[in-house]
């Protein structure tokens, strides 16, 4: 062979061993794979085209002039995921732990704005001990750069997030910058400080995995969207997810073939319990409505009160956003208020049209939720439906009590079709609490003040706990029988697919953050 093809061939054997044999057996024996592997997993079957496999650093100091490896520790490139067209980098944790500094942030950035100029999203996936130390500030330099970025890139392209092993300091805001980040269970972990510094500060005992692991990110900060059991199934989750959204920010998701059927769901029909105190699974609600098997849960471990995700509903993407009347009854706080928000603007960005099933008793009452900012996260939500452009359709299953129902895409807020269910009870609070303020002197002068309660309460409820007067007012579009909800969805969001609304001209919202 020509000598100089030679040498080709020993090059790119010595880049696509990483950092060498003895490296990636250790990363193995983790249970974690290469870089390489994971995009091999990741992209359709001889899709990956690699960018950059000869990039190597430019320091000589503290020995790393000895230490340079070709691509820097980080493999980048683009490929296809069921034929359509991302562009993907993948931190090798075997070359110098993945770390981060001038040559291999360019790696990552050049793949940003080939993305960006070309329409397509970006992924990263993360497994890196942050900035390289020798570096010194070339490598926040380089953070910097892709922290631009990405938000730069933020509502043009989606971009994801797989964190496949550490991220610590500042390298964590990558990811919070992208729209879904999704770990790995027992591997993978954010924290801005690790445990040693927190001991030192705080002197709290805190092992990795409880300060920053996947399911301390899943359940309790809410900073990932989803926790997946092995590096195979969070890389399967990304495929998923990835099928739901589309290219930039000016293409529609595409549609999926659907042929049709009975679109009557009976089992809807006896869904709602006799009585309004008592739960039911509102997830059983969303998938009845919607195709089969479709239904991709977003932060499934995350303030339960409100459930979110991606759909299928006669082959269209669409995003919901639904109440839980099985967890807190329901109710809106400020996680669910965040959760909420975060989801609805990122299906607004990207052409995705909303349903939202809403059953809530209203905002929940307290010291703990006022002092956190209950209002400024529940106008969170309020102005993420507001802003909204995308085909909005809301069905009322039962409560929409106070301001909840306001917030929870009412037609006062732009939503393009209501529906409620001959179940829905449309008022400013239930009806004991109402009767208890409004008849207040005259149940207390009463000479049964319970069976006078209990009177005015039937009164408020007859005026108020149905959908009859919110529909009087054309608040309400039609009620319908649970059993036609997924007929009713189907045929408005084929009546909304050509929807056109724009926002005034502005620079940009002022979301209360
Ligand atoms: C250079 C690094 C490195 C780093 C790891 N390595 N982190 N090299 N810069 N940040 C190298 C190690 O020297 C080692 O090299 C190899 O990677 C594997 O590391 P190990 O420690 O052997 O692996 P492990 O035991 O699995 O521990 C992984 C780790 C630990 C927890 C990530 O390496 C670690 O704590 N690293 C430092 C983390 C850190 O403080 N980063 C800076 C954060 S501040 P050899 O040659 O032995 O294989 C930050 C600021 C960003 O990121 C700001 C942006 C705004």
């Amino acid at each position: 062979m020509n000598s100089s093809f030679e040498r080709l061939k020993s090059k790119k054997e010595e880049a696509i061993l990483g950092g060498g044999e003895k490296r990636v057996a250790s990363q193995h024996a983790k249970g974690k794979l290469t870089a390489r592997e994971r995009i091999h997993f990741l992209l359709d079957k001889g899709s990956f085209e690699e960018i950059g496999m000869m990039v190597t650093h430019r320091s000589n100091d503290f020995g790393l002039g000895d230490q340079k490896f070709l691509g820097d520790g980080v493999v980048t490139g683009y490929g296809n995921i069921h034929g359509r067209l991302v562009y993907v980098f993948a931190q090798d944790f075997t070359v110098l732990g993945g770390s981060l500094a001038e040559s291999h942030a360019k790696k990552i950035c050049r793949i940003m704005d080939l993305a960006m100029e070309n329409g397509a999203p970006v992924i990263g996936l993360n497994d890196s001990g942050g900035a390289r130390i020798q570096e010194g500030v070339v490598s926040l330099g380089g953070y910097a750069d892709i922290f631009y970025r990405n938000v730069r890139a933020s509502g043009v392209i989606p971009q994801f997030s797989a964190i496949m092993g550490p991220c610590a300091g500042g390298a964590v805001y990558s990811p919070a910058l992208t729209d879904f980040i999704m770990m790995v269970e027992n591997s993978s972990y954010m924290f801005v400080t690790g445990p040693n510094v927190v001991k030192t500060v705080t002197h709290e005992e805190v092992t990795a995995e409880e300060l920053g692991g996947a399911s301390t990110h899943g359940s309790k900060s809410g900073v990932s969207h989803f926790s997946c059991e092995n590096e195979i199934a969070c890389i399967e989750n990304l495929k998923n997810l990835l099928s739901y959204v589309p290219q930039n920010c000016e293409e529609d998701v595409p549609m999926l073939p659907y042929t049709g059927g009975d679109e009557s769901r009976p089992k809807l029909d006896g869904i709602i319990p006799e009585s309004a105190n008592q739960p039911y699974d509102m997830n059983e609600v969303i998938k009845m409505c919607m195709d089969s098997e479709s239904f991709l849960e977003v932060h499934k471990d995350y303030a339960q009160n409100i459930i979110v995700g991606f759909a299928r509903l006669a082959g269209r993407s669409v995003g919901i956003v639904a109440n839980q009347p099985s967890h807190l009854a329901g109710v809106l706080d400020v996680d669910s208020g965040i959760k909420g928000a975060r989801f609805v603007r990122f299906c607004d960005a990207f052409n995705i049209p909303l349903v939202v099933f809403e059953d809530v008793p209203g905002f929940l009452p307290g010291t703990d939720q006022e002092w956190n900012g209950v209002i400024n996260h529940g106008a969170k939500l309020l102005y993420a439906f507001s802003e909204a452009t995308v085909p909005r359709v809301t069905v009322i299953t039962r409560k929409a009590y106070g301001g909840a129902y306001d917030v929870m895409n009412s037609k006062h807020i732009g939503a393009d079709m209501n529906f409620a269910w001959p179940t829905a009870e449309i008022a400013v609070m239930g009806a004991k609490g109402a009767a208890e303020i409004i008849f207040k002197n005259e149940i207390n002068s009463a000479k049964d003040p319970q069976a006078k309660l209990k009177e005015k309460e039937t009164e408020y409820a007859d005026m108020f706990a149905h959908p009859y007067r919110a529909a009087a007012r054309g608040y309400i579009d039609e009620i319908i029988l649970p059993s036609d909800t997924r007929k009713k969805l189907i045929s408005s969001m084929k009546m909304l697919e050509n929807k056109v609304a724009s926002l005034p001209k502005k620079k940009h919202g002022n979301i209360p953050l």
